[in-house]
């Protein structure tokens, strides 16, 4: 078999058991307010009563990122949920996201009982880098260091030397280019040549990619673009190459608030998950945010800019969760232990990082 032919065969069984996994996804039914109310009430009360604190990513729903704000927890990107969790003082973290984000949050705060609104809401990248084949690919070659993305299993970076989230990663592979070092690179492809080009580092890829990202297209981003030409285009590195290359700002989910905020155009086209439009019209209310188009000539979308598994954390499971314990992630200790040196070596460089950031200032 040829190289391409064996990676056209992996991607097809990725994209095979992405589906599987997509079809088990439940119809999310239309809110009903009133019971909406009487859950948040009632999770306002729970939370209190089992000190507890609500950590949720820029991609769920407004009214879940709204319950975090006003209940003293934390709405953020993927790197801040983590550092976030660990810090506080609450007994127990209700994490509303993706799984490798519980996952983390137990693996960082080994102390604390992490429960999720339900734990069967998992990620595209994750699915397809599957521990066994992963650890393969990495005993081929030796002689390179190991960073995957956060999206992954704990298992996953249990097996890696780094670990990095999406704010991080061109820092980390920078560092590690200066030291001369050799990178493997996985799960997420589109982000490993981003950095890859942006680098100039030597870096092989695992082949997987976002169910949501890749459906951003740039024949449709094109005719936007000559539908708003003053708009500026932010986008997320999980975004193809073609995207990515129309793009004026490319960035993790907080960069791409902060460059709404920032910047003086007023209209954005955002290519990430719609979720990011309830934090980025907040922080920016005079601009106007357009999601970027799924369509064009070969789009099949799948999500629609709208993640199905963060789209899995509801109010009513929350409450659940909360009330009945349930749902609780725990990392067995020997492998939260080996995941635990590959993402404490990226808080580090992240605190050292800023520390920097701030001398300079
Ligand atoms: P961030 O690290 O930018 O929050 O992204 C997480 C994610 O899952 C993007 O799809
Ligand atoms: Fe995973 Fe993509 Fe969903 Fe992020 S948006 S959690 S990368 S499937």
């Amino acid at each position: 078999m040829t190289q391409s032919s064996a990676q056209d065969n992996r991607l097809a069984a990725d994209t095979l058991l992405v589906r599987e996994y997509l079809a088990e996804v439940p119809h999310k039914p239309e809110p009903d307010p009133t019971e909406n109310q009487r859950y948040r009430d009632a999770i306002k009360a729970l939370l209190k009563e089992r000190n507890a604190t609500l950590v949720a990513h820029y991609y769920t729903d407004p009214e879940i990122q709204a319950l975090a704000e006003e209940t003293g927890g934390m709405v953020s990107d993927s790197l801040e949920m983590a550092r976030f969790g660990r810090d506080c003082d609450a007994d127990v973290l209700v994490v509303a996201g993706v799984r490798f984000m519980g996952e983390t949050a137990s693996i960082l705060s080994p102390d604390k009982t992490v429960l999720m609104p339900t734990t069967a809401a998992t990620c595209s990248l994750d699915i397809a880098c599957p521990i066994d084949k992963f650890s393969a690919f990495c005993d081929q070659h030796p002689d390179r260091v190991v960073v995957v993305y956060a999206n992954t299993s704990a298992a996953v970076k249990a097996r890696a030397d780094w670990v990095v989230t999406s704010s991080i990663a061109l820092d980390v592979v920078e560092h590690l280019q200066d030291q001369g070092k050799k990178i493997l690179w996985a799960p997420d492809r589109h982000l490993g040549h981003y950095i890859q080009h942006k680098t100039g580092a030597d870096m092989i890829l695992w082949d997987a990619a976002c169910i949501v990202h890749e459906e951003f297209k740039a024949k449709g981003l094109m005719d936007m673009k000559a539908l708003y030409p003053d708009a500026k285009v932010l986008a997320h590195p999980e975004s193809p190459s073609s995207v990515l290359a129309m793009a004026d700002v490319i960035g993790s989910t907080s960069q791409l608030i902060k460059a709404a905020v920032e910047l003086p155009e007023q209209t954005f086209i955002v290519a990430t998950d719609q979720g990011i439009f309830y934090k980025m019209q907040q922080q920016a209310p005079d601009k106007t945010l357009i999601v970027a188009p799924t369509a064009g000539n070969d789009a099949s979308c799948r999500s629609c800019a709208s993640c199905p598994w963060m789209g899995m954390n509801s109010l009513q499971a929350m409450y659940e969760s909360l009330r009945d314990g349930s749902n609780r992630i725990q990392v067995d200790r020997d492998l939260a232990a080996r995941a635990m040196v590959p993402l404490q070596r990226m808080l580090d460089f992240s605190q050292q990082r800023q520390l920097a950031v701030k001398g300079k200032a």
